[in-house]
């Protein structure tokens, strides 16, 4: 595979994503028919090949190969790919779970894991049938994490990058429990608390380690690895900002996932800490009543977002993604890279900020 485009310049993403889907595809493939032949059940292999295909920007598999190439490394090497293709096995271990346990019902535009597992039930509506689908999903969210490592085993690296790389992926597994630990924890109207969880629960995964994933297997020294780390934390935070305003005026036809969900759920977010913070006693009594209610309709998620935009909320929150993307294309600056694997990275950073899915 080739991942340079015509132009020789950029990395080609597409062909990444392709590369990687090819990869997850095949392998998930061979679990259900390793299934059938042992008399297993094929619904987890299925079921995490249609969460893959229902969609997914594969962030963190194009962040993977393009560390792989800001450490020198070139080409389209297999072993790399397949370790990209095993962060998106881990991701799809995190979604899984993270809907369980924000109570989603929807994500990439399909019924969440739970919520199809339970559907499968004979007697779909009931209680027995709701309690099945969180089961299974806790299953299927674990087979992801089983099978993420056995991608990583079936890699080919020099054993001494393996070790090292193991080592980047134990400190990532390690941060986005502890940051989706401390989402369950965040007090509803602290700023700061609320950027630290951020920092844990997304920017780690989804950008810094997946950089150095990539780098690491090329050989990437420290300093090089710390560099990649000021350009991606920032970014990370950015990215998560976004989301957290896509969960309340994005449009669910684009995000996928419904536009009342972050609102029922009572997220405690950058957003909702500043909106907390500047509001009226009127407004502050409109917060409390509203965020949080599983029953919130329309009218109400309105009267919600007119506060989130009359406090400054919004814009506050916009102002802090701009900050934050500036700082991550700063930190490149600084940093001596191959030229496409710049562009490549200037290029994911704008997806990420003003991404609309
Ligand atoms: C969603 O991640 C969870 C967060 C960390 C915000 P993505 O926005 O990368 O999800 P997909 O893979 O594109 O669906
Ligand atoms: C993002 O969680 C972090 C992880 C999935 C680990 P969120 O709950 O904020 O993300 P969405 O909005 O459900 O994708
Ligand atoms: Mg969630
Ligand atoms: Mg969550």
């Amino acid at each position: 595979m080739t991942v340079f485009s015509p132009a020789g310049r950029s990395l080609d993403l597409a062909a990444v994503q392709t590369s990687v889907e090819a990869v997850l595809r095949d392998f998930l493939d061979a679990k259900a028919q390793a299934a059938k032949a042992e008399g297993l059940p094929q619904d987890l292999s299925r079921v995490l090949a249609d969460f893959l295909a229902a969609g997914g920007k594969r962030l963190r598999p194009l962040l993977c190969v393009t560390g792989w190439h800001a450490a020198g490394g070139g080409g389209g090497d297999a072993g790399v790919l397949r370790t990209a293709a095993a962060l998106e096995m881990f991701h799809a271990f995190c979604l899984i779970h993270d809907d369980l346990m924000d109570r989603s019902a929807t994500r990439r535009g399909q019924p969440t894991v739970h919520q199809t597992l339970a559907a499968r039930h004979p007697d779909p509506g009931s209680e027995g049938a709701a309690w099945r689908g969180v089961c299974g999903a806790v299953l299927a969210g674990d087979m992801a994490l089983a099978w993420c490592e056995e991608l990583l085993d079936t890699a080919e690296h020099p054993p001494a990058r393996r070790t090292t790389v193991r080592g980047v992926l134990a400190a990532m597994r390690q941060e986005v429990l502890y940051g989706q630990y401390l989402d369950l924890l965040v007090p509803a109207t602290d700023l700061d608390a609320a950027l630290h969880v951020i920092r844990y629960k997304t920017a780690k995964y989804t950008v810094e380690r997946p950089l150095h994933t990539g780098a690491v297997l090329a050989g990437a020294d420290e300093a090089l690895l710390e560099s990649l780390s000021r350009f991606a934390l920032p970014l990370g935070e950015a990215f998560q900002l976004r989301d957290d305003l896509l969960g309340v005026f994005g449009n669910p036809a684009q995000t996928g996932k419904p536009a009342l969900d972050d609102l029922r759920e009572g997220k405690h977010t950058a957003l909702f800490a500043l909106a907390a913070q500047h509001a009226t006693h009127a407004q502050q009594a409109l917060l409390e009543k509203l965020v949080g209610d599983p029953d919130l309709d329309e009218d109400g998620a309105a009267r919600i977002r007119g506060v989130l935009e009359t406090t400054g909320a919004h814009s506050t929150v916009e102002t802090m993604i701009a900050a934050r993307y500036r700082q991550a294309l700063a930190a490149l600056e600084d940093t001596p890279l191959p030229p496409a694997a710049a562009i490549t990275l200037r290029r994911i950073a704008a997806l990420a900020v003003e991404r609309t899915s």
